[in-house]
Order: C-alpha cells, then structure tokens, then sequence
C-alpha cells in the first residue's frame, strides 16, 4: 500500500511550535500502530512571505492539491500589518481554502469534562457540551466582488460584498445534513434573513435540499445574532449549526470560549472527493498565531492534535486511532495536566508546550 501523504504548513506565531508537538504524536502512530505517512514541511503566511515575497508559494499550492491532507498551524503577525492586503499572511490561508474549493469547515466545540469547570459561564451550562459548526469557507463576503477602498467624492468608501449562489449553499447545506445523520440529527440553520437578500436565499436554499433529501432530520432556523445569544444562553440546544463564512466565523470563535479555551478547538476543511474517495482536506486549529505568547512554550498544543485526530477520522479512516487520541488527550487533562491558557486554579504549575506534547505521547502509550 501507498503511504498516506501529508503536508504540514506550520506558518507563523504559535504555529510552528504547536506542530513540533504535532509531529511527536504522527511519529508515535507510525512507530505504534503503523500509520507511516509521507510527511513534507513547507511554508505558509508571513513565513512565506519572508523567504520568497508571498504568502503562499505556487508551489506549495501545488503540493497541497497533490496530498492526501494539509496540516496547517497558524498565519498572521503584527510585523505584517501594514502589507498590502494581497501579501498580508492571511491571504496564503484564504487561497489554499479557496484553490482547494475547502467548502465546508467543521468546527466541533466538545468540552472535556476535565476543563468545564473552566468555562467562563456555569459548569452546568457547558459540561457535556458537543455541538457542530459547520461553516462554508470558499464564498460569501471573504471573497465576493466587487471589494476595495475607492473613493467617492472627497472621501473614502470601503466595499465588500456578500455573495452566495444557490449551488454554493446547496453543498454545504447537504455536508452539515449528512453530518447530523451520524450526530444527533439536528441541524440549526443561521443566517440574517431579515436584513439581507442572501440570507432570504439561504433559508430558501436550506429549506430546498432538507424537503428533498433530509426531512428525516430535525431542521430549525435563526437569526444569526439570536444564534449567538443561544450560543451563549443554552449551547445544548444544538447539534450541528450551519452558517456561511463571515457568521461562521464569529460564532465559532465564540462556540469556542465555550469550552474553555481557544487553545482546544481543532477544525477539518472540506472539499469535493478526490480520486481515491476522500474529500480534499485541510486540517487547523481554530486559534491564531497568538504572537503575544510565540516562542516562550506558552501554547497549547492540543486544539492542534485535535485537528490531526479529525484528519485521521476524516482523510484516513482511522476512526479507531482518532479516539485514541482524543481519548489520551482527555486522560492526560483529567489527571490535572494544564497548559497557560488552562490555568485559573491557584498552585497548579502549567506544563509547557512540549511538555504537554510528552504527556500527551505518553498517555498513547498507556493505551495500548
Ligand atoms: C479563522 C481565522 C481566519 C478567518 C483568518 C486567519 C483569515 O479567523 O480561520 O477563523 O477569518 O477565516
Ligand atoms: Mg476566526
């Protein structure tokens, strides 16, 4: 058998520390449990723009459509700030979602027992918390034309535009309803349908596909900034949320403190199958760079195992492996082991980045 090929694009801030951790727990799967993959490095975001004047390489674009998975860290930093929009590192992340058509974005927020209590809302709130944002990646307000600052008069205007076709909903609609199938087969629809022409078109969309395929699952509508009080009010109440990519964006990053810490949201992004049958897959943590805490071992690594766990189950079929480490992840944590951003309770010393990493590689050996 071919091995199964990955390319891993640290990128900037916190990004390349987080995936050395990453790196230990893919050489355990390959010394333990035989899962050998072909792994190449290469760069991304303001580290590509560094070496060669882009955030994304063309070739490394190529070598991410020729993989079976993408790994990504994390892009941006303050040094780049004042870039001109095209070459800022964000638009190296942008592109690999948009030329690899990456349409659907699983957000899963899942809180560990271990860390509900760490939620800035009541434990009871949180604890047993598993929802699902599906977030559509490749359209919207991210990309729509026309976009830009003119200028009109004698003053400056600037322009984005939100844009969905119905086909572009349509996919993403069927991803978050085949999701639900193997969930709790409930499916929140979000959008702002009573401001905006697009959102009339989602629900319209939405509505379309659940009455001809999916009527067996549970389908609601809301507001998106109902959405986001329920998020914060009563998150139980949903199962999988499917929402486009500027709304996507907001309300994941929120579904996230819920759990407790940015430092443990991982995300897959998903496009059409690819030859073999897998869907062309990029896989990140939802945090950023986090260039406050780069370089002092401060970060923790886990959102980023996490994302690795979700290419396992999602590129490789490795479902078994996959709970594996989700579950080694969840010992290490409900033995007490806390990173920086974990920390709240007084006399618990934080272990470091790679020190979270070695538990982490340890538990794995346990459960074998
Ligand atoms: C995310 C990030 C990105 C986004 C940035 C880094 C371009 O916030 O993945 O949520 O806005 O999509
Ligand atoms: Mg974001």
């Amino acid at each position: 058998m071919s091995k199964s090929s990955l390319l891993i694009l640290p990128g900037d801030g916190i990004g390349p520390e987080v995936m050395v951790e990453v790196r230990k727990i893919i050489d355990w799967f390959g010394s333990n449990r035989g899962l050998d993959f072909d792994v190449t490095e290469d760069l991304v975001g303001g580290a590509a723009y560094d070496a060669h004047g882009t955030p994304l390489h063309d070739e490394t674009m190529t070598k991410a459509l020729n993989v079976d998975a993408v790994l990504l860290g994390a892009v941006g930093g303050p040094k780049y700030d004042n870039l001109d929009f095209s070459l800022k590192p964000e638009r190296g992340l942008l592109r690999l979602r948009k030329e690899m058509d990456l349409y659907s974005n699983l957000r899963p927020a899942q809180c560990f027992d271990a860390l509900a209590d760490f939620s800035s809302l009541k434990t009871e709130v949180v604890a047993g918390l598993d929802i699902m944002i599906v977030r559509e990646l490749t359209s919207g307000i991210y990309f729509g034309e026309p976009r830009g600052i003119i200028t009109e008069g004698n003053e400056r205007v600037g322009i984005n535009t939100q844009r969905y076709t119905e086909s572009e909903i349509e996919r993403v609609a069927r991803s978050a309803f085949e999701l639900a199938k193997r969930r709790g087969n409930k499916v929140c629809s979000m959008e702002k349908a009573n401001v905006m022409e697009s959102g009339v078109l989602w629900r319209q969309t939405v509505d379309k596909i659940h009455q001809a395929d999916y009527s067996d699952v549970e389908l609601s509508h809301m507001y998106a900034d109902a959405g986001a009080m329920q998020l914060c009010r009563w998150p139980k109440q949903f199962d999988v949320i499917v929402t486009d990519n500027l709304f996507g964006d907001i309300l994941s990053d929120t579904a996230a403190m819920l759990t407790g810490s940015l430092g443990m949201l991982p995300s897959a992004s998903l496009g059409a199958p690819m030859e073999n049958g897998r869907p062309k897959a990029l896989y990140e943590p939802v945090h950023g760079s986090a260039p406050d805490i780069a370089g002092q071992g401060k970060a923790n690594p886990i959102a980023c195992i996490l994302s690795f766990a979700m290419a396992l189950r999602y590129s490789f079929d490795e479902g078994v492996e996959a709970d594996r480490l989700e579950q080694s992840i969840e010992s290490v944590l409900s033995k007490g082991a806390r990173t920086h951003d974990l920390l709240g309770v007084e006399g618990v010393t934080p272990l470091s980045t790679s020190e979270m990493g070695d538990a982490i590689v340890e538990a794995l050996t346990d459960s074998m």
